[in-house]
């Protein structure tokens, strides 16, 4: 509806909310006949905005919703460039490669000769459409060459994979064949992986920090599967890794653990830089094991400095300001911070954890040792369900989602906390005193009405 016509001139004289915006109603779907002054567009959308929930509260997200006012600094001051133009921004491409050769090598990845081979993202879904893509090229590649079928290819996953994995599956005609849950496990079982795979099999997928409950898949067992099933059957099947979430957790917390380029069946990686990146939204990277990795008709090649640089990706233009800002965490943070703050995140998120499991209606999914996510159920029917729970913390302001676990497991409704760079012990408090204040309330409604569906929260 477009605002209405007002008598009210507006001037900067006139007081703010005296003036004509603000006491008609305001364009929601025709773009309005008059102009306004500046700052009267910015308060009333800022004003709007402020009913959204504040995201420093929002435990749902994985994604950072706080930086050092530094990096807003530089954020500000790039926020004009388009990465896309390389030729124009010749520094701006040169970040983005000295940060996928930072991944490269934190990631084990083999001895590369100029720059390794990955580009950033948007985020971490489009760094595995980019991953799965490549491994669909080259499984037709190899079926050509032995002489087989091209038109049936799948893709093996748990069912617990992010929904962009199912998108993938869709618009790239690939079969999803998923390992479903089992009892209590809700990650991928490598065996029952390796029994879904046939020559027709493009890869496999292992996320390292499910998004149901933050826990990691064991790629190295998944990979040794996949060296049985070459042996026996001939199937020789890359694994991608998607790694939202750990691809820049594990390297600091678990820096023992096998599951990246250390592992040669790892074809390809992807992270979210504005998940433990710690950058705000909008940027993903995806790097592959070698060159070879990434099938060479997928690449385009732009004019950078009178040369030409290789890129690959869904989209076109996309903000420079974000590559910017995962350089200045690289620089800023160095290995040593990344450390620093994952173990006090992973601190708060077991001590968090452990409270709630003491306070006798929950029992844990995880506890946040894996990524600095973890999950609970109930232990037994109460007069509350966890859906009531998440609409009780949000009276305080707190987002704490409640959804059921994937495909033979829906039965089980569970709620998760995501711990981020922002979030302190000291919060950590508070939110334990706002849910055993919301216990005592249940306590004292012996007739409460369950709430069997919650909101519309999606992974
Ligand atoms: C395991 C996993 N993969 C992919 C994604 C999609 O990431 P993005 O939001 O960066 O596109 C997520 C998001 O939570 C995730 O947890």
């Amino acid at each position: 509806m477009a605002r209405k016509k007002t008598k009210n001139p507006e001037t900067t004289r006139t007081p703010i909310f005296a003036r004509g915006p603000f006491i008609g109603s305001v364009a929601k779907q025709a773009m309005p006949e008059n102009e306004m002054l500046p700052r009267s567009a910015y308060e009333l959308i800022h004003d709007e905005l402020m009913l959204d929930g504040h995201s420093r509260f929002n435990l749902a997200t994985f994604v950072s919703t706080w930086m050092e006012p530094e990096a807003k600094q530089l954020i500000m001051e790039t926020l004009d460039k388009n990465m896309i133009d390389k030729d124009e921004y010749p520094q701006t491409a040169e970040i983005e490669r000295r940060c996928v050769d930072m991944l490269a090598n934190l990631w084990h990845a083999p001895c590369f000769k100029e720059h390794a081979t990955g580009c950033s993202t948007i985020g971490s879904s489009e760094g595995c459409m980019l991953g799965g893509m490549a491994m669909k090229w080259k499984w037709r590649v190899r079926a050509k060459a032995k002489g087989l079928s091209t038109t049936k290819p799948n893709m093996v996953m748990g069912s617990n994979v992010q929904v962009c994995w199912e998108k993938f599956c869709l618009y790239w005609d690939v079969e999803p064949r998923y390992v479903p849950c089992e009892k209590n496990r809700f990650i991928l079982d490598p065996e029952a992986a390796a029994q879904l795979c046939d020559e027709n099999t493009i890869g496999v997928v292992a996320i390292m920090g499910s998004t149901f409950d933050g826990r990691y898949e064991p790629v190295e067992k998944l990979s040794r599967c996949l060296d049985r099933l070459q042996k026996t059957k001939g199937w020789n099947i890359p694994i991608h890794v998607d790694g939202a979430s750990g691809g820049l957790v594990a390297p600091f917390l678990q820096p023992h653990l096998k599951w990246d380029f250390k592992l040669s069946r790892v074809k390809s990686i992807n992270v979210s830089g504005h998940k433990y990146g710690f950058v705000y939204p909008g940027v993903g990277w995806v790097v592959w094991r070698e060159e070879e990795d990434l099938p060479k008709d997928l690449i385009f090649n732009v004019d950078y400095l009178g040369g030409q640089m290789a890129t690959f990706a869904l989209s076109f233009s996309r903000p420079g300001a974000q590559i910017c800002a995962q350089y200045y965490n690289f620089l800023r943070l160095g290995q040593e911070g990344y450390r620093k703050i994952l173990q006090s995140l992973r601190n708060t998120a077991l001590y968090l954890s452990k409270e709630i499991s003491k306070m006798g209606p929950f029992k844990l999914v995880s506890d946040g040792s894996d990524i600095p996510v973890f999950a609970w159920t109930l232990t037994k029917k109460m007069n509350f369900s966890l859906y009531d729970l998440s609409d009780k913390l949000r009276e305080h302001g707190w987002l704490v989602p409640a959804y059921r676990m994937p495909a033979n497991r829906e039965d089980l409704i569970v709620q998760r906390i995501v711990i981020r760079n922002g979030f302190s012990f000291d919060m950590a408090e508070l939110l334990l005193n706002d849910i055993r204040s919301a216990l005592k309330y249940f306590a004292s409604q012996p007739g409460l009405k369950q709430k069997q569906t919650g909101s519309h929260f999606k992974h």
